[in-house]
């Protein structure tokens, strides 16, 4: 039976990979203190004691605003951190999943990004993470890196992705402001777990973009997240969402415009489409009535 060692444990996306683990594979799932990616000597430990065949990093300093400010510690988790991990990974034969971020790219393609396409980030979580994806590229043939954007998910405790914020936001009757200059594509983390699993199985390597089907901005995810809420009777009606421009919301820290990467290359390799995020969406919503 493989053994999967999941970092990360207490996240959104080591959440759902707890919930679809098959019973052909056996899954630990470990959290910050117990495998802490700053932390060499630890994760030589853990990966000594478990002796995993696969690692799935889940882990990452997602809070992408404090990056600018927590510059060293950030790095040295989405860096340094992965790049540790992937050598010691490496040694031992163990195949290491770990992911990315859209926010690789700078904005100025204005059509979807496929995996050749250069990347430029703009800000320090973006540099970490990528410093992060190409440590692990480079370590092994065999490690796997998805890009993936917009996650969103349920989570028993956890409440910070976009959806939560709408409809937190709409309950409370607050007046709600999106952007209209953002784009790029929402990611139901039940799907990117399941594609997870299938890449495992087919022992793939390299570097795919794990993303839904469509890019679609900041202002017309929330208008789509309260539509379905309400038809989903969580919320009694829709609220006016306000579109404003990235500019208002007064942020030294530059942030891509475009980031809609294409889903193809990982669609060829699993042989079918990725689905939807507005299905996914409505699955989620369904689980919170
Ligand atoms: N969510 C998105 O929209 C999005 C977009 C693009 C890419 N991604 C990538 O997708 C992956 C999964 O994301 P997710 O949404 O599941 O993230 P998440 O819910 O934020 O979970 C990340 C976990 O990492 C842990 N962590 C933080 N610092 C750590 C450290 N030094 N050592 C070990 N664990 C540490 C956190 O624990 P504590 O909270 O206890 O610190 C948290 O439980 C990440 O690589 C992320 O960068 C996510």
């Amino acid at each position: 039976m493989k053994h999967i060692l999941v970092t990360g444990g207490a996240g959104l996306l080591a959440h759902q990979l707890k919930k679809i683990a098959p019973p052909d594979f056996n899954f630990s799932f470990l959290g910050h203190a117990e495998f802490d990616l700053t932390n060499k000597d630890l994760m030589a430990q853990r990966l000594a004691a478990w002796q995993p065949q696969v690692v799935i990093n889940t882990a990452a300093y997602n809070l992408v605003d404090r990056c600018e400010t927590e510059r060293e510690l950030s790095w040295s988790v989405n860096a340094t951190g992965p790049e540790a991990l992937a050598k010691l990974c490496a040694e031992k034969n163990i195949r290491l999943v770990h992911y990315g971020t859209d926010y690789v790219f700078d904005g100025a393609k204005k059509s979807p990004y496929v995996e050749t396409d250069a990347a430029n980030p703009l800000n320090h979580y973006a540099a970490g993470k990528f410093a992060g994806e190409q440590a692990v590229l480079r370590a092994a043939p065999q490690h796997l890196v998805l890009r993936t954007s917009w996650v969103f998910g349920r989570h028993p405790t956890q409440t910070k992705s976009f959806v939560h914020t709408i409809l937190k936001a709409a309950r409370e009757g607050r007046a709600l402001k999106a952007t209209t200059d953002q784009i790029s594509v929402p990611t139901c983390a039940p799907d990117l777990a399941q594609w997870t699993l299938e890449l495992i199985r087919q022992e793939a390597g390299g570097l795919f973009h794990a993303v839904n089907d469509e890019g679609v901005s900041r202002f017309d995810w929330a208008k789509i997240i309260l539509e379905e809420a309400a038809a989903a009777k969580l919320i009694p009606a829709v609220p006016p969402v306000e579109p404003v421009l990235s500019s208002f919301f007064n942020s030294t820290m530059r942030r891509p415009d475009y980031t809609v990467m294409s889903n193809e290359k990982l669609s060829r390799l699993l042989g079918r489409e990725l689905g939807s995020w507005r299905s996914g969406l409505k699955k989620m919503l369904a689980q919170m009535k």
